[in-house]
């Protein structure tokens, strides 16, 4: 019995030792270090590299999916960009070398009959991503934004008006689970990309696309008179009715986009509304409990605990996406900063985990330490929230005529 209460006694002592993330949201070296450390950790979980085969490389092991691994090399684009820190440069480099495919638009043979509009679609957000950041040009004989434009080509011949009026299919594939649904995290990604490839090169196509893809939405009732996002619709029942179901994610690409377009129009009263309308639609993600006001929940799975490997990183693109969104649409910046601070905290608190006691949890409005929830989501969903602590000071999204100024006709007499 004695013995025993010593080891109990001795373990409660033992425990000030663990220490969880340790964040100042007001001091850029504290974010930088606990940015740093996040992405150490989400890296953990890449082993690609050590294989080192071909059919490893740029690849997270199971049970994640292809679609996440292009997520998270997009969230390391980011992470340089925010951070300056070029320790994942190269392996973030050879990783989306590795899988841009046979023609360039990131339609991958080892993909062949599982990629969907959305998976290919997280892969090119890496892609424009570097672009408009400027970040180390890709290894082959295209720019990123070629890759992007390649990859757009790909989904502007997948408009099907064949039901619904129009729209994406969730599958490319006819075989895939999924051929029938027309869904929100497609569309609403086809619909930001159009808007940024437009913003990029000035090219009126993909305004036009931007446009009709939003417009479709909108008709087919993904997007509602709140700018609440459902999840998708069946295009087997010509979309007539749509999932009550609601995502971060899906609002966050919606939204970003819609700051893209502000941006692009100067501000336009159309614009202003529907960024300003995803952005109030998003406080659902803040206080569902009314105690939490400034954290940000996966309303749809946490509290029940139902969230899948998927749904774990959702909450990682909202924040990345609201950060790039006070960027383009200035006017979101306080608001922003509030919902992404808060989160911030929470999810540093979550980060006391493992051995080192800095394993990220899920379940940040808990306001509590470690969950006991870890994986790639958890970690990819905290850099993404820590790291834009730092947008501010970046360099805005550039376009093509910001990097090449000199083949655009500028006086070059001076
Ligand atoms: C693999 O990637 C990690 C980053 O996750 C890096 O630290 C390591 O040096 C890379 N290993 C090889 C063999 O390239
Ligand atoms: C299917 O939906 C589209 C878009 O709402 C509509 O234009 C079309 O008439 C519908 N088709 C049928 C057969 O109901
Ligand atoms: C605009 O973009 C589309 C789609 O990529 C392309 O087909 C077209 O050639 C572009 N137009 C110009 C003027 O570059
Ligand atoms: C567009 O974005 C740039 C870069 O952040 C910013 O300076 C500019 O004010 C934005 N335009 C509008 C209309 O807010
Ligand atoms: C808020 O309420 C929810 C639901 O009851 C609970 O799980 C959570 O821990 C609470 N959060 C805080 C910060 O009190």
């Amino acid at each position: 019995m004695r013995i025993t209460k010593t080891l109990a006694a001795l373990a409660v002592l033992a425990a000030p030792f663990a220490r969880a993330l340790q964040l100042d949201v007001n001091d850029k070296t504290s974010i930088k270090n606990a940015a740093s450390n996040i992405a150490y950790n989400l890296m953990t979980f890449y082993t690609g590299n050590v294989t080192n085969t071909p059919a490893t490389i740029a690849i997270l092991p199971n049970p994640y999916y292809w679609w996440e691994a292009g997520a998270m090399w997009g969230a390391m684009v980011d992470y340089y960009h925010y951070t300056g820190d070029p320790s994942y440069n190269e392996v973030t480099l050879q990783a989306l070398n590795s899988q841009v495919g046979p023609y360039s638009d990131f339609m991958m043979p080892n993909q062949q009959f599982d990629e969907g509009n959305d998976d290919q679609s997280f892969w090119g957000f890496a892609a424009m991503s570097a672009a408009e950041k400027n970040y180390p040009p890709p290894s082959g004989s295209y720019s990123w934004i070629e890759l992007t434009e390649n990859l757009w080509n790909t989904q502007v011949n997948r408009w099907d008006v064949t039901s619904c009026g129009g729209g994406l299919k969730w599958q490319i594939f006819p075989s895939n689970k999924g051929y029938d649904y027309k869904n929100s995290i497609s569309n609403g990604a086809f619909f930001q990309l159009s808007a940024r490839l437009a913003r990029f090169t000035g090219n009126q196509t993909y305004l036009d696309w931007a446009l009709k893809s939003y417009d479709w939405s909108v008709s087919i009732g993904l997007i509602d008179a709140e700018y609440h996002v459902y999840d998708g619709t069946d295009d087997s029942k010509n979309c007539s009715d749509h999932s009550p179901v609601i995502w971060t994610y899906n609002t966050a690409v919606y939204l970003y986009g819609a700051a893209v377009l502000y941006n692009y129009t100067d501000g336009s009263d159309l614009w202003t509304e529907r960024t300003k309308g995803f952005l109030s639609a998003s406080s659902q993600y803040f206080n569902p409990f009314g105690n939490a006001s400034n954290i940000m929940v996966e309303t749809a799975c946490e509290p029940s605990n139902t969230c899948d490997t998927d749904q774990y990183s959702f909450k990682g693109y909202l924040s990345r996406f609201m950060w790039a969104s006070t960027l383009m649409a200035p006017f979101t910046k306080s608001q922003i900063t509030a919902y992404l601070q808060g989160s911030s905290m929470a999810a540093a608190k979550a980060c006391s985990g493992g051995a080192k006691g800095d394993t990220c949890g899920q379940h940040w409005y808990w306001n509590t330490a470690y969950d006991g929830y870890s994986g790639v989501g958890q970690q990819m969903s905290a850099l993404e929230t820590i790291q834009g602590l730092l947008a501010a000071d970046s360099v805005p999204p550039l376009t093509d005529e910001e990097l090449e100024p000199a083949s655009k006709g500028s006086n070059s007499c001076s």
